[in-house]
């Protein structure tokens, strides 16, 4: 038998109009959490704002309870400008974003968000900007002439302008509104950039500004930042802790991740729910001192593996039966963990017995170690 190609050569295909008609020029990207009464008037706004435009909406879906992804499904049936991606099993706004972006084909693409807080009739802007004036990024600012955040009540205004200011300082940004969640981007300049972002957190616009450092030709389109439509914001309280985590990781050029720092400070806590427990059983139970030592690690792992499923993994939480199935595979990687730990002291100590140095690298190895084999065993990502 010959090896008859599976396809046909490229050169065999009929040939084509560089771009199919009907091809869309611009993909907006809609990232979706529990936004179900929102998504249908947004369209239709897109649709208004957008009209001469060839255009299509991309709506990134983590799974939402309210089944936001269903309505959308049901406007793509009726229009086929509406496209939906749902993600099972992970939560975030960048990552949202950025598999949105990807998932388009499109020159130009914008990212909005799905409460209507964005003015759609920017768009239109944004798009002759990169379009007709050669911009690769523009930003829809709420602090450029023209634009205002009035819709912030005085803690939320104070917080975002320090958090601004912050950002602009350590990582040398100049625009006016790097924490903007509204913007338009080339998507080549996009994809160029793409394998250098975080998909924790969600200050994607900062972090392609911190990792394209100053490659881009910017331009900020001032907007009136509204009120919410329906539905409740997802920040809450953790979210000043994300965007610490990506000052750090762009500080330190990705060295120092926010996950593994979180991950050795719930094993500083671990160490101390270890004495405590440890000293309560010795002091007001009869139990014999190994078998305390060896409750006390048990309560000090589970404790580390609520913390860490709560604080460091709280995009990738486990429930139910898999919190169970997490928690029995992440005594394992522990015990482990331990050995590795105990070694590596054991070996340092018998070249200079330091004992402080000794046990300060056992415990960096059994952090490490923990950590790397948590993250393949205990909270893969799916
Ligand atoms: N897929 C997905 N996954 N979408 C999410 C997630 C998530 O984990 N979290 C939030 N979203 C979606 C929401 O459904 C909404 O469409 C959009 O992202 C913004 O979320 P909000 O909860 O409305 O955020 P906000 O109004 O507090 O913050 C906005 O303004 C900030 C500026 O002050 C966002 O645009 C931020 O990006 C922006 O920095
Ligand atoms: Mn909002």
């Amino acid at each position: 038998m010959t090896d008859a190609p599976l396809r046909a050569p490229v050169s065999a295909l009929p040939p084509r109009p560089a771009v199919a008609a009907g091809a869309p020029d611009l993909s907006v990207i809609v990232p979706t959490f529990n936004e179900r009464d929102n998504v249908a008037v947004l369209f239709q706004r897109l649709a208004e704002a957008l009209d001469g435009v060839a255009w299509e909406a991309i709506f990134v879906d983590d799974d939402s309870p309210d089944g936001t992804w269903d309505v959308v499904k049901d406007l793509a049936r009726r229009d086929p400008r509406a496209r939906v991606l749902r993600r099972i099993g992970r939560r975030g706004l960048s990552g949202a974003c950025i598999e949105g972006i990807l998932a388009s084909s499109a020159p130009y693409v914008a990212v909005i968000d799905a409460d209507l807080q964005h003015d759609e009739t920017r768009l239109p802007v944004m798009l002759a900007k990169l379009k007709d004036e050669g911009a690769d990024l523009a930003i829809g600012s709420r602090y450029v002439e023209g634009g205002s955040s009035s819709s912030f009540d005085r803690r939320r205004q104070g917080i975002s302008s320090f958090a601004t200011t912050l950002a602009q300082k350590l990582l040398r940004i100049t625009v006016a509104d790097p924490m903007s969640g509204f913007f338009m981007i080339r998507r080549e300049r996009f994809e160029a950039v793409a394998p250098q972002l975080s998909v924790q957190g969600f200050k994607i616009l900062l972090d392609i500004l911190a990792s394209s450092r100053g490659q881009l030709a910017i331009v900020e389109v001032p907007f009136v930042f509204g009120t919410r439509h329906a539905g409740e914001s997802k920040l809450d309280s953790m979210v000043a802790m994300d965007f610490l985590g990506l000052l750090l990781a762009k500080l330190t050029n990705d060295a120092v991740s926010l996950r593994f720092l979180l991950f050795a400070a719930v094993g500083a806590i671990g160490l101390i729910v270890h004495l405590a427990a440890l000293y309560l059983l010795v002091s007001f139970t009869a139990v014999p001192f190994a078998e305390a030592q060896g409750v006390a690690a048990l309560v000090a792992m589970t404790s580390n593996f609520l913390l860490n499923n709560f604080l460091t993994y709280r995009d990738q939480r486990l429930k139910g039966a898999a919190l169970v199935r997490g928690l029995l595979a992440f005594y394992g990687v522990c015990s482990v963990g331990l050995f590795a730990n105990v070694g590596v002291a054991f070996s340092i100590y018998g070249q200079s017995p330091v004992w402080w140095l000794a046990g300060a690298a056992g415990a960096l190895m059994g952090v490490v170690w923990n950590y790397a084999m948590s993250s393949l065993f205990v909270w893969r990502r799916r």
